[in-house]
């Protein structure tokens, strides 16, 4: 079933201004932590949503949220579609938001054209695919795919040190953590629509992308212990900066992803935590945590092993200590070709141009394809802008992408 005329979805703009405004930070900043007090309140707008769609409301015991529209047959494995709603700090509107509340927008487009799915279709909303608040990424989805075990979950720790057990059951999720582990065959297929995050459609003039292919992230964690002391009196030979070594590993990982000569690679240390964190005062703790991407696994993984060399050779030669502790290294993955087929039909059934291309970003696509076959469906946006206030996809490019998940959808659902 295709939605025939263009889509009006002025309701689904101001949802999304409105979950806009459900914020750690004020506008235009879109703040949201996992757990955290506007997470909350993003949940509860999103569910309440939800409900009002008629959709079943159901959640686990990390807050991953499921919303069901009762197909004609429910014991058939329904048809998913979601994303997340949390967001890292200063970052924009439509990350995660465009294919949760996209994803419901277009089973409401179904319910009004009077489509009776077969399958049911369920909406999904991860819990914290951004690793801000634990440092690791796609915590909701790795640990239904159980790639996190329940284990490995109770080890995780949050900036305050509160453990991931404390912080759900303050968030009212409580049950055991190895319920969140999806059986196999919970689901038939899913489809994540999301923001490129990248400038090709637009700058292509292109409407959609299908995925192919979703990269390999990893993360690498440094601890560098030297020694602190006064900035004014300690002299410079024999001193041992923390934060001067930590300088150094961040130019070795850049020119690491440099060197490999694939534009696929890249790496980033997007956080550098020094202590005491005093003007007058030596660094003497620094924490860095690292991303390393690609498409090619082997390739970020060389990256990775360069990076942990030059952690060896300066703390060698700087005489601090450097820890290492890896928070995750993710193979890719691939979209199945029978949900990229039929997202191209309805792409082309609602004359949207096209292409294939790779996810440089992680999603929870990439966990979930452990489990269930997936693809995703991206749409532009403006200047390839993400993680950033300014973020922005056009009324016309959230549009195509819904009406064609909705087309899709009914598809998969029949
Ligand atoms: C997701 O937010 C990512 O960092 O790719
Ligand atoms: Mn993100
Ligand atoms: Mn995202």
């Amino acid at each position: 079933m295709a939605p025939h005329a263009e889509l009006t979805i002025d309701g689904l703009l101001s949802e999304i201004t409105m979950l806009a405004h459900i914020s750690e930070a004020e506008p235009p900043v879109v703040t949201r932590v996992v757990f955290g007090e506007a997470d909350l309140r993003a949940r509860a707008y999103v569910k309440s949503l939800c409900a009002a769609a008629g959709l079943i409301v159901t959640e686990d015991a990390v807050g991953n949220t499921f919303a069901r529209w009762q197909g004609a047959e429910p014991d058939l494995a329904p048809v998913a579609t979601g994303s997340h709603i949390d967001a890292i700090p200063n970052a924009g509107s439509y990350d995660g938001v465009v294919g949760v509340l996209g994803g419901l927008e277009a089973i409401r487009v179904l319910q009004k054209l009077g489509f009776k799915p077969r399958r049911s279709i369920e909406l999904v909303i991860f819990t914290a695919e951004e690793p801000t608040r634990f440092g690791i990424g796609c915590l909701g989805s790795r640990m239904m795919a159980n790639v996190l075990t329940p284990q490995q979950a109770l080890a995780l720790r949050d900036k305050e040190g509160r453990t991931l057990e404390e912080r759900r059951a303050s968030a009212g999720f409580t049950g055991a953590l190895d319920s969140a582990a999806l059986p196999s065959g919970r689901f038939h297929q899913f489809i994540e629509l999301h923001i490129e995050q990248g400038p090709l459609l637009e700058a292509e003039g292109i409407d959609l992308g299908l995925v192919t292919h979703i990269a390999a992230p990893a993360s690498l964690r440094i601890h560098i212990e030297g020694e602190g002391g006064h900035a004014g009196a300690k002299l410079m030979p024999g001193r041992k900066d923390a934060l001067a070594a930590a300088a150094e590993l961040i130019l070795a990982l850049e020119s690491a992803a440099k060197s490999t000569g694939a534009i696929d690679t890249v790496a980033t240390a997007g956080v550098c935590e020094v202590f005491p964190s005093a003007v007058n005062s030596i660094p003497s703790r620094v924490r860095l945590e690292t991303d390393i991407r690609d498409i090619d696994g082997a390739r970020r993984d060389s990256v990775l092993d360069a990076l942990r060399a030059a952690c060896a050779e300066v703390a060698a030669r700087r005489g601090v200590t450097i820890a290492t502790d890896l928070v995750n290294a993710d193979p890719p993955t691939a979209c199945d070709p029978a949900i990229l087929a039929a997202l191209e039909e309805a792409a082309v059934t609602a004359g949207r141009s096209h292409k294939k291309m790779v996810s440089r970003a992680y999603h929870d696509s990439l966990f979930m394809a452990r489990i269930v076959p997936v693809a995703m469906l991206f749409i532009p946006c403006r200047g390839g802008i993400s993680h950033r206030p300014d973020e922005y996809a056009s009324p016309e490019w959230i549009a195509s992408g819904v009406r064609v998940l909705a087309t899709t959808l009914a598809k998969l659902a029949s």
